[in-house]
């Protein structure tokens, strides 16, 4: 059933704004606590080995250190079988920067003065930290993230390719690039030893997620373990799963009961610690009929894992179901590497393939002498690819379409290198996007009803509705939008509608990934208020309450659900100097219900910018020779700023969905970054003629 639009729509002002601007909304680190410890790590200096003896006396000499934990006197783990959160419990060591010790001080400053004076021997193994694709280490995971096949194929692609009239044949690679949120992960972890009882305050993606690798790991049942997350500073992945970090303090809170430990990893620790996304080396081949259509795609992708922990991004998948073609190859292998473990990064898998799979159609168009436009669209599928499933929606060349009007796309004279104008080289490109609707299970929800004389009757409602679930809210307006769902569902204004999320008091709720937060939550929140409606009415009584939980949805093997959208570039290039200049993005998405437009903006608009930014800035520079990732910190991990572009627009097909859920929402945290570093190379060849098929572009590309 679906949910009639009232709030749903509405740019409702963001419900905690105001905190966030005068500074009261608390985050995990801003908690108040008692004489609280501060925790700050000793990082391994070696990528591959074992310790050999840690002489901490120097650091314990300290005035005001309280505690140094290592291997040899940490909390031993129940669950040692997760080799990133085996934190400080054996003298192994997997990648440089690894955790290999932690003090615990009355101050930060002395916390990290001790941390330095811990010293550390180490027996050093050799070390392999860079990736070739001629590894003899290579090999094919079973699944890539989160459980897709390895490789798949269908009809036969070499044969395809061998018969085409037009192929394409290239190489594609993109940096390592690392999550970067404005706040780091942070924690303040108290152990109640008495009690059995540890209170996390934790930034992450997930209060339940993090409550459930911690109950495994230390062997606490549920009720044992509280994560207390309202505000989250950003996450873009690395804060969806658990991460070392969270062990190291929780770890040593155990070793000083009743104590209050805080950690705020710094911004170097960022680079070692809570994941990356893989550098990639994608080989694509697109075989095409003289008009353009597609006979065969291949895309092999090879990219690197931590040899500890094996993380496979699906960075081919984006080809398994964009465009149409009889025959097709996708293939994932990887080369461990003794480094620190990847993992998810805004759109895993979608983001690094798309650049891949949109410049080489951006290729094609150039061989088969077609419109970039026009090409996507004759490829366009009447089915999933993938699936044979028909479409829930799919409005991607209304996407393309509405961009190319907008952008006087039609006015575009298809040769490269012909506007020079006054030094700079000025050219437009466009790709494709897509990203899967995805749901994930497990959520509930309480709705409870308070009278409340007080209120205006013109409201019309005779009291308060309390929703409660465990959801959170990242930076993206998270409760603003549930508030509105839940108002719409429950058939009342949203001003008598107070939600409640980031706390594992709350009922359990999947995790802030994969763009699901909204169809998850809201869907289970709609399953509430029916509920609800059907137990108490449009009039209840004081107290009245119902729960709810995620159901399921029957259209889920009925339809292929994903959002699309479309990016128009218009890019400069400095004809001396090779400075890369953005005059306007525009960015057209069809992803369902818009519930907020003004968030919905800042949604795309911020996946747009990462795309910006993963074009023309970020890479994680490896030093082979130790391991280390040199570049670690924002003065020289470069990232977008208002400098490199002029104008970014968002516009979006108003799309009803009546198969994804009850709100009609497709996910919109990651479809914007998707596509649009493609849409920015593919400009940058056609202001200058040169075709870059390695991320990020740098000046020395068009000099
Ligand atoms: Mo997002 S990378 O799915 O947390």
């Amino acid at each position: 059933m679906s949910i009639t639009a009232q709030s749903m729509g509405t740019s409702h002002p963001r419900i905690e704004g105001p905190q966030k601007v005068a500074g009261t909304a608390r985050y995990a680190f801003e908690y108040p606590v008692v004489r609280p410890l501060y925790l700050h790590p000793v990082q391994s200096t070696i990528a591959r080995g074992r310790i050999t003896a840690i002489d901490a006396s120097a650091a314990e000499a300290l005035d005001g250190v309280v505690a140094v934990i290592t291997h040899e006197n940490a909390v031993r783990l129940a669950d040692t079988s997760d080799a990133e959160w085996s934190v400080l419990q054996t003298p192994e060591v997997g990648f440089r920067g690894q955790y290999v010790a932690g003090v615990l001080a009355e101050g930060s400053e002395i916390a990290r003065q001790a941390a330095e004076l811990v010293a550390v021997a180490y027996d050093q193994d050799t070390h392999v930290a860079s990736l070739d694709e001629h590894s003899p280490d290579l090999y094919a995971p079973d699944v890539v993230n989160p459980a897709f096949a390895t490789d798949e194929s269908v009809g036969d692609p070499d044969a395809a390719l061998a018969a085409a009239e037009y192929t394409v044949r290239q190489t594609y690679t993109t940096a390592m690039t690392h999550n970067n949120p404005l706040e780091p992960h942070t924690t303040i972890a108290t152990w109640d030893a008495e009690g059995g009882r540890l209170t996390l305050f934790e930034s992450t993606q997930g209060v339940v997620t993090t409550r459930k690798a911690v109950m495994s790991l230390f062997g606490l049942d549920a009720d044992a373990v509280t994560v207390i997350a309202p505000h989250v500073g950003g996450g873009f992945g690395s804060k969806g799963n658990l991460h070392a970090n969270t062990v190291l303090a929780t770890l040593a809170a155990m070793a000083v009961p009743g104590r209050a430990v805080k950690y705020a990893l710094t911004r170097q620790q960022m680079f070692d610690l809570v994941g990356y996304r893989t550098p990639t080396i994608q080989h694509v081949a697109l075989g095409a009929e003289a008009d353009g259509t597609l006979t065969a795609i291949t895309h092999d992708v090879v990219e690197q894992t931590a040899r500890y922990k094996e993380f496979a991004e699906q960075t081919a998948t984006y080809s398994r179901s964009m465009y149409a073609t009889p025959n097709r190859r996708t293939t994932h292998r990887l080369v461990p590497l003794d480094v620190g473990m990847a993992s998810w990064m805004r759109a895993p898998g979608e983001a690094p393939g798309s650049f891949a799979a949109e410049v080489a159609m951006d290729e094609l168009a150039v061989v088969a002498g077609l419109d970039p436009v026009e090409l996507r669209v004759r490829n366009e599928p009447t089915v999933s690819p993938e699936s044979g499933l028909p479409f829930s929606s799919r409005n991607l060349v209304a996407c393309l379409r509405r961009g190319a009007e907008r952008f006087a796309w039609s006015h575009r004279d298809p040769q490269p290198r012909a506007r020079l104008v006054d030094g700079w080289w000025h050219g437009t490109g466009v790709a494709g996007s897509s990203y899967p609707v995805n749901t994930m299970p497990g959520s509930t929800a309480v709705i409870r009803f308070h009278h409340d004389p007080s209120l205006d009757p013109a409201l019309g409602a005779t009291g308060r509705y309390e929703v409660e679930i465990a959801a959170a809210d990242i930076g993206t307006g998270a409760r603003t939008v549930l508030t509105q769902i839940a108002a719409d569902a429950l058939g009342v204004p949203a001003e008598v509608v107070d939600v409640e999320i980031g706390d594992t008091a709350l009922p359990t709720a999947s995790l802030a990934g994969g763009s699901s937060g909204t169809g998850s939550w809201g869907a289970t929140i709609a399953d509430t208020a029916d509920r609800f409606r059907d137990k108490w009415g449009s009039d209840p009584e004081d107290g009245a309450e119902a729960d709810g939980a995620m159901p399921d949805n029957a259209y889920g093997d009925q339809y292929a659900m994903s959002a699309y959208g479309a990016h128009f570039v218009e890019i400069a290039v400095h004809a001396d100097t090779g400075e890369i200049r953005v005059p306007r993005m525009l960015g057209v998405f069809a992803a369902g219900r818009i519930v907020n437009p003004t968030l919905g903006r800042s949604q795309f608009l911020g996946g747009m910018t990462m795309g910006l930014s993963m074009a023309l800035h970020e890479q994680s520079v490896l030093d082979p020779r130790t391991g280390h990732v040199v570049n670690r910190d924002l003065a020289n991990y470069h990232v977008v700023s208002n400098a490199d572009v002029n104008s970014m627009e968002i516009d979006w097909i108003d799309e009803q969905d009546p198969y994804v859920n009850p709100m009609g929402t497709k996910g919109i945290g990651e479809i914007g970054i998707v596509g649009s570093a493609a849409a920015i190379a593919n400009a940058a060849y056609h202001a200058t003629g040169r075709r870059v098929r390695s991320l990020p572009l740098t000046v020395d590309d068009f000099i």
